[in-house]
This record gives C-alpha cells, structure tokens and sequence, in this order.
C-alpha cells in the first residue's frame, strides 16, 4: 500500500516543487485564491487535454464550446441559481467570523454557538454568486454575474449548436472554463475555492432514452479516472439521496475519490432531465424545442451532464501519483506517478559530463525532441541525482547522452516506474517514448 501525504505535506510539496503557490503571497495571500506555478500550469493544461481528448475527439457525436463567463442576468433567473443556489450561513458575533450552519457539528447548532464558544447569529440564506456590474452606471440594472457553473453557457447555446452544426440527437457539448462561487467555508487548499476551473459536457438525449444514457456516462466517466491511472480502491460512487439532489436533478451520482482528508466529490453525473431548456424557452421566449426528422416530432431533449472540477482533479491527481519508494537496501526515492500524457515535462535530456562535446550532443538531441516533446535539459551534478529529480516532478522518461552516443548515435532511456535502464538509437527515441506512453500502465493501482 502506498504511503499517504497529509494535505500538510501536499500543501507544501505543492509549493517547493513549482506546482501551486497562495494567490499575492507577497502580501500574506488571500484566502481561497491559488496559483498555478510552471509544473502545474503544465499539469493542469495537459489534464484539461486529457478529458477534452477523451470527450470530442474519441466520442464523434461530442462538439466543443467556450463560452463567456458573463451572461445575461435572466440566465441565472432562468436557471433557477438566483432563487436556489444558497447555503445558510451563520456569523459568530464576537468574531464575526462566517459558518456554514449545515457543517457545523451538532452540538453547536444545538447551543447557537460557534466552534470557539460564542454565541451565533440566526442562519440566513447566503447566494453563493458573485456580483458585479457592467459598464460605468450605478444602476441595478447592470448588475451580472461571474458565472457558478459553465453548464448554461451550454444551453444557451444549444439552438445554434443544434442548427450550425448539424448534428442529431443524441449528441453532446462539453466545455472547460472558469466559475465562481463565494463559497463560504474554504479549506483543503485547492479541493473547494472561490475561482476554479470545471470541466462539463451536457449530453441532449430523446426524453425516455436519459436512463440509459445516463447508466452509459456513469459507466465512462468512472473509467476515465482509471485510464488516467488513479488508484481504483481510492474511487467510488456515491448516489445522491433526495435531500441531497440539486434543484434541478432526478438522479445523481457523485464520483468520489479518498482524498487525505476523506472522501469527497470529484465530479457529478446528473440526469437533469428538460429542467434547464424548458426553463429557457420560458424565460426566453425562443423555441429550444428540438425537431426529430425521423419521427417528425417536436420535443425538448433531456440532458445527462457530467461535471468534473479542473482544479480539483489537480489535486486529486497530486494526491494520487506522490509515491515514497524503498530504491536498493537504504535508499529511498520520492516519485510522482503522473499518466505520462499530463507530466508536466516528458524527457529529460542529460549529457553524461559536460565535455568531450557531449553537452553539444545533448543540446543538439533535445531541440529536436522539442517539436514533439516537453523536454528539460539538465547538465548539473551526479547523473543518479539529476534521475532522482525528475523522478520529484514526474518526468516519465529521461535519456542520457554518453561517449557510446558519439560513436554510435545510441542514448540510454530510463523509465521513471521501473528504472530499467534501455539502449535506442536517437532516431527511435520519439517512438520509443509514445510507445511506453500508449502501453502506460499505473504501477500498483
Ligand atoms: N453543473 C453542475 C455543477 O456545477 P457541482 O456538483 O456544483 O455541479 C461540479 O460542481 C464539480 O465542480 C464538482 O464535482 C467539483 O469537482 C467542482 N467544484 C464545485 N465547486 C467547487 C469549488 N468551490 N472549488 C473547486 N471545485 C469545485
């Protein structure tokens, strides 16, 4: 069994190693922001590419889409976030300090008091959707909102999908973008912050046919995780109770995975029946009712969603691939088991020695390697040191150039998992790494 990080440890191996930093640290940071440093931009955009792969480019009847963040304010009347999307919230009145009244233990709510003994005020609804305001006037009527969720620029845009396109039921729109949410309580670093980035796709289907389908997303997004080769004992589902389910769901079934600090969302597969398109061709006035050239009928589609956080997926990710290794008799190396497809860097490129002309061989290997590959040159101390850190960043595979390449034009590949140690000649190098990346398979999960 892999041995865990606490989030302590996560939090600031995070840091050290360039893959998130506290928003303006410089000024004491600000609570629920972060950023994504040079390892976990990489990590984060080639996880966005990861599911966007999986979602349009291996699925034909997926198309993409990117929204703004800013839309009509009716938008979120239509939808229902306006009236619904709250948490109660309570303040401790020494403090001032802010609760979510539904996470606090029992005893407190029984006795009105906060965690640090003070009495509390009453639970009022909270809206979790930041304001703010359009062009120079003080007017009201410029109030919009950040958007908490990107699934209605997908709605909104379902008719000129549906007529530019030509695409049939059923087919879906999947999207990656940013949201916002005040959320209220904020803790376990990037798990549940104000600005994060999700990625959605809504799946329109004939109203009777959303049962099976949703059976099928359920199915293919719980198997996305294990392709990406997260650990299958640390998932599982968790279906939504009827106290539990959103205002505009039937059915529901969260992805879970064992985070350090327990068990906790990944993602949700909804079955979000007509409620979203119904209520925009209300609000709207505008037909979104789809036309069935089979059958010649008129109907609006139902929709299955599956709604991934980027961000949360950055740190379960972190989570899942950080392994501490026994190497030989007293040795022990720490490895980050990253899918070879969202490593930050793919190839480390080392010259054995710096002389003899083999850092110029090096040089000349790795800028060929960089049309295709991310690559990180490395001339700096002991070769077995400069393995080791790659192995810290994930880097799945390293070449070494020696004297042998000189004469042979042959480098040494080393695999990040197994360590095992191979000779190709440079012209196979790009084939070599593809190939292990296509056959990648987690060790131990
Ligand atoms: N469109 C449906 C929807 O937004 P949700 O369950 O509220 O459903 C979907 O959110 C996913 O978005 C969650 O499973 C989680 O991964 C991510 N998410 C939600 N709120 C978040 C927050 N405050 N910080 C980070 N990720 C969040």
């Amino acid at each position: 069994m892999a041995q865990r990080l606490t989030m302590e440890d996560l939090v600031s191996l995070s840091k050290r190693r360039g893959f998130v930093y506290q928003s303006s640290e410089i000024y004491g940071g600000l609570t629920s922001a972060w950023d994504y440093g040079p390892m976990g931009v990489e990590l984060k955009n080639r996880l966005q590419r990861f599911w966007w792969k999986e979602m349009t480019q291996l699925h034909d009847n997926i198309v993409g889409l990117d929204a703004a963040i800013l839309m009509h304010p009716r938008v979120w009347e239509a939808s229902g976030h306006v009236e619904n999307f709250t948490d109660p919230l309570v303040e401790d009145k020494v403090t001032h300090e802010r609760f979510r009244w539904d996470q606090l233990p029992e005893e407190n709510q029984k006795n009105m008091t906060s965690p640090a003994g003070n009495p509390l005020t009453e639970p009022r609804q909270f809206n979790l959707m930041f304001k703010t305001r359009l062009g120079s006037t003080e007017d009201s009527a410029s109030d919009v909102f950040l958007r908490p969720e990107t699934a209605q620029g997908i709605y909104v845009n379902f008719k000129n999908v549906s007529q530019t396109m030509r695409v049939k039921l059923p087919f879906g729109i999947a999207q990656i973008g940013k949201a916002f949410r005040n959320e209220i309580t904020t803790k376990n670093f990037i798990f549940r912050t104000c600005e994060f980035e999700q990625m959605e796709m809504q799946f329109f289907v004939k109203p009777g046919d959303d049962q099976q389908w949703f059976n099928y997303w359920k199915t293919e997004r719980m198997d996305f995780y294990k392709k990406l080769g997260i650990h299958p004992e640390r998932l599982r589902f968790h279906q939504h109770g009827p106290d539990e389910l959103a205002h505009y769901a039937r059915e529901a079934y969260d992805i879970e995975y064992e985070f350090p600090f327990g068990w906790q969302e990944l993602e949700g597969v909804h079955n979000r029946t007509d409620f979203d398109l119904s209520r925009h061709s209300e609000y709207s006035g505008k037909d979104l009712r789809y036309l069935d050239e089979e059958s010649k009928e008129r109907y609006i589609p139902y929709v299955v969603e599956t709604s991934a956080g980027l961000t949360r997926s950055v740190l379960m990710v972190l989570a899942d691939a950080f392994e501490e290794e026994e190497v030989g008799e007293n040795d022990t190396r720490s490895v980050m088991r990253f899918h070879p497809d969202i490593a930050p860097i793919t190839i480390g490129v080392f010259p054995l020695v710096k002389k003899d002309g083999l850092a110029e061989l090096a040089r000349e290997i790795e800028k060929n390697l960089r049309e295709d590959f991310s690559t990180f040159y490395d001339q700096g101390g002991a070769i077995g040191r400069r393995y080791r850190r790659q192995d810290e960043i994930g880097t799945p595979y390293c070449i070494t150039i020696d004297y042998q390449t000189k004469e042979d034009r042959t480098v040494t590949l080393r695999y990040r998992d197994s360590m095992e140690q191979i000779r190709v000649p440079v012209a196979e190098i790009g084939e070599a790494v593809r190939k292990a990346t296509r056959e990648y398979r987690r060790v131990g999960a």
